[in-house]
């Protein structure tokens, strides 16, 4: 029987193992894991856009949920090497354990956008806190209109999930554009930064558009500035924000950006409830 107060306590970390690891490039690691409870695996659910704090090497960080397939797969984390945490993640092996929180915060809009056309822009590992968002899109897709998926990486060795940008261009009313700013003879996508893939991208009904936007803040920064210049409106940009986090909970003040804590608030936001606080520190 299902012990419905499994996730009751937000600050208690459940036990996951590394059910299957995969090395998507040098310092980007998936890991899918699985709760060692297995009535958790069952009880386990999440929105698109919501994030664990996975607790390793002695330390926890905010990692998004990339997909979740309960307990024959588990739930999918893809992890950028940069520090402490997602280094000790990084190294984890097939069979390790770790400790794992939430999921917390408010993901991307997924009811609220029906019907729209649909821009999805994210830079480098920034993907991840998307793909659950795009999957959902593509299990019902006659319920919005056209999407186009851009990404950009500074290298094309960055270039992860292949496979499911293959899938999702052969999406029906889809269409993918992938650049790096840097790639070798065989790169097959366009070289350059992605605000020039957003500058050429053509929209057809400015009024009846979104962009779910995820990358780093110089690229959120400018992008936003492209599209705001094409018409799109501030409550029409949905922007997923990486703050320091701490507790995961609104709690501890780590996370606060202007009058709103990004884990309990976001991490996802529209343009519009954060322009004043990113004005203030300039994406910074
Ligand atoms: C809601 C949310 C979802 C996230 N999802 C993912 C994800 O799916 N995959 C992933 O790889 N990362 C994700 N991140 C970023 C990840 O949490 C940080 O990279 C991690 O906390 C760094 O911890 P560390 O101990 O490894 O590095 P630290 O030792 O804390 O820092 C090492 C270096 O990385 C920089 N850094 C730390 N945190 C960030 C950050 N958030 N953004 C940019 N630079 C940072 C520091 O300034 C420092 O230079 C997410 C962050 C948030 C807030
Ligand atoms: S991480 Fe503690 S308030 Fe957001």
């Amino acid at each position: 029987m299902i012990d419905k107060n499994i996730f009751a306590d937000p600050y208690l970390p459940h036990e996951v193992f590394v059910a299957r690891r995969v090395q998507e490039a040098q310092d980007i690691v998936s890991l899918y894991l699985v709760f060692a409870n297995p009535a958790a695996n069952l009880d386990y659910s999440f929105q698109p856009g919501q994030f664990n704090m996975l607790y390793c090497g002695g330390g926890e960080a905010p990692i998004s949920i990339v997909s979740g397939h309960g307990t024959a797969q588990g739930y999918l984390h893809t992890v950028r090497t940069v520090g402490e945490v997602t280094r000790a993640l990084g190294a984890l092996k097939e069979g390790d354990s770790l400790g794992l929180r939430g999921p917390f915060g408010q993901g991307w809009p997924i009811n609220k956008i029906q019907g729209k056309d649909i821009l999805v822009i994210t830079g480098g590992i920034a993907i991840a806190p998307v793909v659950a968002a795009i999957d959902e899109l593509m299990r019902n897709r006659d319920c919005y209109g056209r999407l186009s998926i851009l990404q950009g990486v500074t290298h094309d060795a960055g270039h992860i999930f292949s496979r499911q940008y293959q899938d999702w261009s052969s999406a029906p009313n889809t269409e993918v554009g992938i650049t790096s700013m840097e790639a070798g003879a065989g790169w097959r996508h366009h070289k350059g930064l992605i605000t020039t893939l957003v500058e050429d991208l053509p929209i057809a009904d400015i009024a009846n558009t979104v962009a779910l936007m995820c990358g780093p803040q110089a690229m959120m920064q400018a992008t936003t500035a492209i599209l705001t210049g094409k018409g799109l409106g501030d409550n029409s940009i949905y922007i997923s924000m990486e703050r320091n986090m701490h507790c995961g909970l609104g709690h501890c003040g780590h996370c606060q950006l202007g009058e709103k804590f990004v884990c309990k608030d976001g991490p996802v936001f529209s343009y519009a409830e954060l322009k004043q606080a990113l004005t203030l520190e300039a994406f910074a």
